[in-house]
């Protein structure tokens, strides 16, 4: 499962991961925003961490204007590790090195391909574990 969440910078491209979800039968819990709206990002940054936390979704992935604030905000939250990016080798390496699981990505940076192209990277790529597991610790 993974929770998608967004303000109005980022609602474009989490519509379109949310329907790259749908046309390819991955299961997704879209926690808002729903309209255009302007909302605070925060809001939606908890409630998709918290769904992490609580074991519902695997992975989480935030969309905001830039995906910086979101990543703020998610990374105040103990056991959320935010990475905000977008690049395709940022976005393996967050997985395979960090560990990451929330994804944090820019509407007003990125076009809505590349952030389906980013949201497949995150949800396909496994944390390599090893001597990575050491220095995750480390910080958490
Ligand atoms: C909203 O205008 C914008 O500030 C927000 O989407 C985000 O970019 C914050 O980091």
């Amino acid at each position: 499962m993974i929770a998608l969440g967004a303000d109005h910078g980022g609602f474009g491209i989490k519509e379109a991961i949310r329907n790259y979800f749908e046309e390819n039968k991955i299961e997704y819990i879209d926690l808002g925003i729903y309209t255009e709206e302007s909302v605070d990002y925060p809001i939606f940054a908890k409630k998709v961490c918290e769904k992490i936390l609580d074991g519902t979704a695997r992975l989480g992935i935030l969309c905001c204007g830039t995906g910086i604030g979101m990543s703020m905000a998610a990374n105040k939250i103990r056991g959320i590790r935010a990475a905000a990016l977008s690049d395709s080798f940022s976005c393996e390496f967050t997985r395979r090195h960090n560990d990451a699981n929330v994804l944090c990505l820019g509407g007003r940076v990125i076009s809505e391909e590349k952030a389906v192209e980013l949201a497949k990277i995150f949800i396909t790529t496994p944390f390599e574990g090893g001597r990575h597991i050491n220095r995750i610790a480390m910080f958490e």
